[in-house]
């Protein structure tokens, strides 16, 4: 018994991959948002690392989103869920502090480093 299927449907798997990722920058994005929002009243200090960090996800974002448009495609089902959920993520870790703020960005470079 086969634990994966590959799509029959019109969707290809590296559409999916591209879209899935793409989605997952948005989520990435709106953590920082949310940390960048916090930070600000909080720890303003971690404020410009912050915002290098959402620099280089709106990159990566582009890049999928330029992939995508490539091939025709559009964005996931899942887009505003991932931003929603990456913005209540980043929210929550920044009022954690620094460890919460610096917890959730090593979690999400391991990630990436799966990905
Ligand atoms: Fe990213």
């Amino acid at each position: 018994m086969a634990l994966y299927r590959d799509s029959t449907g019109k969707v290809d798997t590296a559409k999916k991959i591209l879209k899935v990722n793409h989605a997952g920058e948005f989520g990435a994005i709106n953590i920082y948002r949310s940390q960048i929002f916090v930070s600000r009243l909080l720890n303003r200090n971690l404020v410009p690392l912050l915002e290098e960090f959402l620099a280089d996800e709106y990159r990566h974002l582009e890049i999928f989103w330029t992939e995508i448009q490539r091939r025709g495609g559009i964005k996931c089902k899942s887009y505003w869920l991932c931003g929603l959920g990456g913005w209540g993520l980043g929210l929550v870790s920044a009022l954690l502090g620094k460890r919460g703020i610096m917890a959730c960005t090593w979690a999400a470079g391991q990630l990436h480093e799966i990905l």
